[in-house]
């Protein structure tokens, strides 16, 4: 397969033009987009191919778990996307998670992480990670100062929620990359509600970024998958030992999905941060609501830093109406056009119930710890008319008494 020709400083373009070409190399058949190889396994010349296959001595294709041209462009896409030195296709974000902790933790080893993280990340650490000898301290990783103060002698890895999912809250990727590395522990950032038109955690010196690609990544709501992109080439070989080992790959028409949804990310994003602006402004100003979280608004607490560090606002809105649970129980039913549904990043508005749904895993103490009340709610602001979807939320918060 070869480069596109004109394409070979993918690189350096604008990232609007990498969401539209980024990962693609031509087969023999001139295919303009990386066609579906829907295959487990490959076949080998003769037995001397094989064997310098399996030693990596030849280039070629082995066994689709091991690599696959279908996932492999969707790893060098991302991967371009967030300037790292590869990617590495996963069946879900949290097997992107789970693959990462696998890649670099031992038993003994500790972890700092974001408390406010999505709800199965804690729940991974806890209960999984814990029962291999891996021990996780959870902090406001917002407050900078937070984080020196959890870490001990055996921090191997601190990981960041940036925004965090439901609060919003951001942390200063470049200010912990600091902190980390002078204490000789990797930086992971969790970026998937920015994507990586939004937000590069690479170039602010983090280690490795993940994304659920279920998500903004995706963007129609019909796929599960995760990626990580490591920053060095020795990263990119030791995780993908790993990821061969532990096995949760994306397959090939999922990286085909997902691919395609890339190449209109550029634009999705951009709706999807005007959208949910327009919602935040709305939700903020009505009378019903205690408080709202959005990066880009000027009450959001680390709204200098997101201005710095981020491109965009994002999708995600959360919110506290005055009524707590009970009235966000009347709007979330009393609503037409917002899907009440888990997951976030797709083209069509969701909101949840983080407490009883996305984040229920968690148990109340450590909802408590990362900022998540009863009564939040959280809403991934779709890409539909935004006054449409304004008069939905209105029509919704009239019903509460
Ligand atoms: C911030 C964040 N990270 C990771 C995940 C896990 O991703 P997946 O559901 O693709 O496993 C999610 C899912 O909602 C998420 O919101």
């Amino acid at each position: 397969m070869k480069g596109v020709r004109g394409m070979e400083d993918i690189g350096k373009r604008h990232r609007d033009t990498q969401c539209v070409h980024a990962g693609v190399k031509r087969d023999g058949t001139g295919a303009l987009v990386p066609p579906i190889y829907q295959v487990s396994t490959f076949a080998f010349k003769d037995v001397d191919h094989g064997a310098a296959l399996f030693a990596g001595k030849a280039d070629g294709y082995i066994y689709t778990r091991m690599a696959n041209p279908t996932v492999q462009a969707l790893e060098r896409a991302v991967a371009t996307l967030e300037g790292g030195a590869g990617g590495l296709g996963c069946a879900s974000g949290m097997a992107a998670i789970h693959t990462t902790f696998a890649a670099t933790l031992r038993a003994g080893d500790h972890v700092v992480s974001s408390a406010f993280v999505y709800g199965p990340t804690r729940t991974l650490l806890e209960t999984v990670l814990s029962r291999f000898g891996v021990e996780a301290t959870f902090v406001d990783t917002s407050d900078p100062a937070a984080v020196p103060g959890a870490l001990r002698k055996t921090t191997k890895l601190i990981f960041i929620e940036t925004p965090g999912n439901p609060t919003l809250a951001v942390s200063d990727i470049a200010a912990i990359a600091r902190v980390a590395h002078a204490s000789g522990a990797r930086l992971v950032v969790d970026s998937t509600f920015m994507s990586p038109v939004l937000q590069q955690p690479l170039a602010l010196g983090a280690d490795v970024v993940i994304h659920s690609m279920t998500k903004f990544l995706n963007g129609h709501a019909d796929v599960v998958g995760g990626m990580i992109v490591v920053k060095t080439p020795e990263d990119y070989a030791d995780f993908r030992k790993v990821l061969n080992q532990v096995g949760g790959v994306i397959d090939p028409f999922n990286s085909f999905l997902v691919l395609r949804g890339i190449r209109t990310l550029a634009v999705r994003m951009e709706r999807h941060c005007r959208n949910a602006e327009a919602v935040a402004r709305f939700l903020e100003g009505h009378s019903k609501v205690a408080r709202v979280s959005y990066p880009w608004l000027p009450s959001h607490p680390q709204h200098e830093l997101s201005k710095r560090q981020m491109r965009g606002g994002g999708g995600v809105v959360s919110f506290e109406l005055k009524g707590g649970i009970e009235a966000g129980r009347t709007l979330m039913n009393s609503l037409r056009l917002c899907t009440l549904a888990v997951s976030l990043g797709g083209v069509e508005t969701l909101i949840e119930h983080p407490a009883s749904m996305t984040h229920a895993s968690m148990g109340p103490s450590a909802r408590r710890e990362g900022g998540i009340t009863d009564g939040l709610v959280r809403i991934s602001v779709g890409i539909e008319s935004a006054d449409e979807i304004i008069a939905d939320l209105e029509q919704g918060l009239a019903r509460i008494a």
